[in-house]
């Protein structure tokens, strides 16, 4: 049979900072619902690292849901994890939503923020705020700016050719995003600075 894994390179990389990160901030139980998952690396990484809860990752390339499910059953997951959800920020509502049966404990969500439009931005915020109450985390992780300016270099050449290959795309600011996510009611951020000039935003609506 083929292999349908994914690897992104990167995705190793950062699991283990990010990793110990969310150690401190997940709840100890409950679903994490995370968005954008890609490969399904961190996925099945994280699943295998914090045990009581339900890693439900999610991704709206069919390709990526196959790779996902390669992984889960490659590290013998099937029982714990459940399939990927088809969920897309910009549809309405997330498929979990529509069915209410599901609570959410925190969504995650690592490096979607500056390969999708400002308007599927503002939708993660919006679906996000729907989806959790207000002790539970939206953590973000990614390449961000700080005050308009980027923090490296190789930051801002990253930027440049992500607005070359799609005029939507972008890094994008940690005060603005600020904005949008007050607007949805995530009055609490933690900032956290992250290897490779990366960062980790974690919201909370009080
Ligand atoms: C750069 S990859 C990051 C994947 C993974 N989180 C990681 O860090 O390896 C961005 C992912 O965002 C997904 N994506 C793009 N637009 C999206 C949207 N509107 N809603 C949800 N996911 C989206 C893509 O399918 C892709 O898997």
């Amino acid at each position: 049979m083929i292999d349908q894994r994914l690897f992104f390179p990167a995705t190793e990389r950062n699991s283990r900072p990010i990793r110990e990160l969310l150690q401190n901030h997940l709840p100890a139980y409950g679903t994490v619902l995370e968005i954008a998952s890609g490969s399904g690396q961190h996925a099945v990484m994280f699943q295998k690292h914090f045990p009581n809860i339900i890693w439900q990752a999610s991704d709206p390339n069919p390709l990526h849901r196959r790779s996902i499910n390669a992984w889960i059953s490659y590290e013998r997951l099937g029982d714990v994890m459940p399939a990927p959800l088809d969920l897309d920020v910009d549809i309405e509502p997330w498929p979990f939503l529509s069915k209410g049966e599901q609570t959410i404990s925190a969504i995650v969500c690592i490096n979607l923020i500056h390969v999708c439009s400002w308007e599927s931005a503002k939708a993660l915020f919006k679906g996000a705020a729907k989806t959790l109450d207000s002790s539970c985390p939206l953590f973000l992780y990614g390449p961000f700016m700080r005050k308009g300016y980027h923090t490296s270099k190789s930051n801002e050449i990253f930027d440049k050719s992500l607005r070359l290959s799609n005029s939507l795309w972008g890094v994008r600011g940690i005060e603005e995003l600020k904005k949008i996510s007050k607007e949805e009611g995530f009055l609490k951020q933690i900032i956290y600075t992250m290897p490779s000039n990366n960062f980790s935003i974690i919201y909370y609506k009080n």
